[in-house]
């Protein structure tokens, strides 16, 4: 590039920039003249090879070409980047109205609903019918009439979600429909009671707020300790779709006498490696249960000295984390599909 001709130069550059239709090639037209070793930058920067009286007059001639290509290049570049958002706009616009076919997404139980279903149908079989009562209860039924008066210190157990200006409270077991279908019904009573049940407590791994019990029920002239054994080995041995050793270690609970805690022999336990299911005791505790306290019949009014019978209760969660090996409660109640699908 001459810098005597650059007038024509700049004339020509500013045709082709008029017909110029991509940010790209402007681009790099602007880098051809102007950029660190463009051709109006090296003429500039060659000028101090003239005298002074010339180089002044040529400097003057270069600057003026420069600004003038500068600021057609910006001018079109301006339009350019204008006509290139809204292009992209036109080509980005959603159209609502088509159509998008989802993979059909089938819905299922929730593990704990199934695992209810599962066990409610187990009892079925082997000749209990399904009760149910309400998650908010009186003082009565929760506590008192299953034998806990008042300021009795093992209310401080089941720290409980009182009602603010009733006398009610959410329920802290399924205990209390035993003194419903005990007020509305004479014996024999062999029942099953699923339920959602509340504790005021923190949640972390192993507890929540609100979780679900199975309550067993049976009462009638002649049923004793060994009743409740067979029915309670044989469910265990049909929902771990094995036979189990288990085992009955005594307990209490204020409305059974004798109480007891039943345990599984653990079946995760591998004898190289510490095991967190039953931390090595080689037993999992999974459910509480006994003989009904003759003050629960007087309760309702049912003949003590006549009548007699067992009940029990199962932690839904907790002996669903023992089936599948489920480390956290909360993974339950998260909703998270990842962990609902494996069901
Ligand atoms: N209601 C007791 C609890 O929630 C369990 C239980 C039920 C124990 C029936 C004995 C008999 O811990």
């Amino acid at each position: 590039m001459n810098i005597d001709n650059i007038e024509q130069i700049v004339e020509k550059t500013i045709k082709e920039i008029g017909s110029i239709n991509d940010v790209l090639i402007l681009r790099r037209l602007e880098i051809k003249y102007l950029g660190r070793n463009g051709l109006l930058t090296k003429i500039l920067r060659n000028l101090s090879k003239y005298h002074i009286s010339i180089r002044k007059k040529k400097g003057a001639i270069a600057n003026k070409a420069k600004k003038i290509l500068s600021n057609e290049i910006n001018k079109k570049m301006a339009i350019l980047k204008k006509s290139d958002t809204i292009s992209k706009i036109e080509n980005e616009t959603i159209d609502c109205s088509s159509v998008f076919y989802f993979p059909f997404l089938e819905g299922s139980f929730h593990p704990i609903m199934n695992a209810m279903y599962n066990i409610v149908s187990i009892f079925q079989g082997l000749g209990f019918f399904v009760a149910d009562g309400p998650e908010m209860e009186t003082d009565w039924y929760n506590f008192e009439a299953l034998n806990i008066p008042k300021n009795h210190s093992v209310r401080d157990i089941q720290d409980t979600f009182y009602i603010q200006g009733t006398e009610k409270l959410l329920r802290t077991h399924t205990s209390p429909v035993q003194i419903h279908i005990m007020e509305n019904q004479n014996p024999p009573i062999k029942v099953i009671v699923p339920g959602r049940v509340y504790r005021n407590e923190h949640s972390d791994s192993t507890h929540s707020p609100i979780f679900h019990q199975i309550e067993g029920l049976v009462v009638e002239e002649n049923v004793n300790f060994t009743d409740l054994k067979f029915i309670l080995k044989k469910f265990i041995d049909i929902f771990f779709d094995k036979s189990l050793e288990i085992r009955f270690r005594p307990s209490y609970f204020q409305f059974t006498e004798p109480s007891a805690e039943v345990d599984i022999k653990c079946f995760y336990c591998n004898k190289n490696s510490y095991c967190k299911i039953c931390k090595n005791s080689g037993w999992i505790e999974i459910l509480g249960c006994g003989m009904v306290h003759p003050n629960v019949f007087k309760s309702v009014n049912y003949d003590y000295e006549k009548y007699n019978g067992y009940a029990f209760g199962i932690g839904i969660e907790r002996i669903l984390m023992i089936k599948h090996r489920i480390n956290d409660i909360r993974l339950f109640y998260e909703n998270n599909l990842g962990f609902l699908k494996q069901f």
